[in-house]
């Protein structure tokens, strides 16, 4: 049976230790003009999402504490950037670092992210990034992945064709299923020529917080790149 709308694909926690006060006030001024709000419409045109003269959009779902996200949309700051994350003490680290650098071409979300894939116009989107999405390593969990057939029909809908789905996980068992189920689906290619092309770190990769975890525990991250074809 489908999950409810409103809980279909976080299973994860809201809330973490209690926000120290800077980060409670980063939050307070910064999230209400940063939030989109799926109550209206997406607007015709989507770079008017931005201050900054943008040109193509690109999505990160689950960024964490937004140390990828903050790093990339500083190098690329004429293309507009969308982050999800429900996380409330992720967002309030995202929400500090952009006190003190701020960002004119990101705007956020802070729920489920199939909600805001829902709300995309389709063929908006040049690329989706998933890093290090929960592993739900028991099998009886498997479920819960971020990646599932659904979910990829999401991604194919909302992607341009030639746009870019990068995935990166520690976890073999989900690397393995996220290529099986991209292989299954008929609007993805994996591009992959050489074991280079997987084991190595995307270009001007900053690593995340989660990543370092990892790797300082002996797992060796896997890179997957797919095109909307
Ligand atoms: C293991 S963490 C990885 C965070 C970050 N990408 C990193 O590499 O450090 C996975 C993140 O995905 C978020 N997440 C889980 N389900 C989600 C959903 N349905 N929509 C958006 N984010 C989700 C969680 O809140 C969590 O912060």
């Amino acid at each position: 049976m489908r999950r409810t709308r409103s809980t279909e694909a976080f299973f994860g926690r809201r809330h973490g230790k209690t926000l120290r006060p800077a980060q409670a006030g980063a939050v307070a001024r910064l999230l209400p003009e940063l939030k989109l709000d799926l109550a209206q419409p997406a607007p015709a045109d989507l770079q008017t999402l931005f201050e900054a003269g943008t040109d193509g959009l690109r999505l990160e779902i689950g960024f964490g504490g937004g140390e990828h996200l903050h790093h990339e949309t500083g190098r690329f700051p004429r293309t507009g950037f969308i982050g999800v994350e429900p996380f409330v003490n992720g967002m309030a680290k995202l929400v500090s670092a952009l006190e003190q650098e701020p960002r004119s071409n990101l705007r956020v979300y802070d729920d489920d992210a199939t909600r805001l894939l829902d709300w995309l116009p389709p063929a908006s989107l040049d690329g989706i990034d998933l890093f290090y999405p929960d592993p739900w390593p028991k099998k009886k969990h498997w479920k819960r992945r971020f990646v599932n057939p659904a979910n990829l029909d999401r991604f194919a809908r909302v992607l341009k064709s030639g746009a870019l789905f990068r995935f990166a996980s520690d976890i073999d068992t989900y690397v393995n299923w996220t290529l099986t189920a991209c292989r299954r689906h008929e609007d993805f290619d994996w591009k992959a020529s050489s074991p280079g092309d997987w084991r190595d770190a995307y270009e001007g990769w900053p690593g995340t917080r989660y990543e370092k975890k990892a790797i300082r525990e002996g797992r060796q991250p896997a890179y997957l790149t797919f095109v909307r074809r």
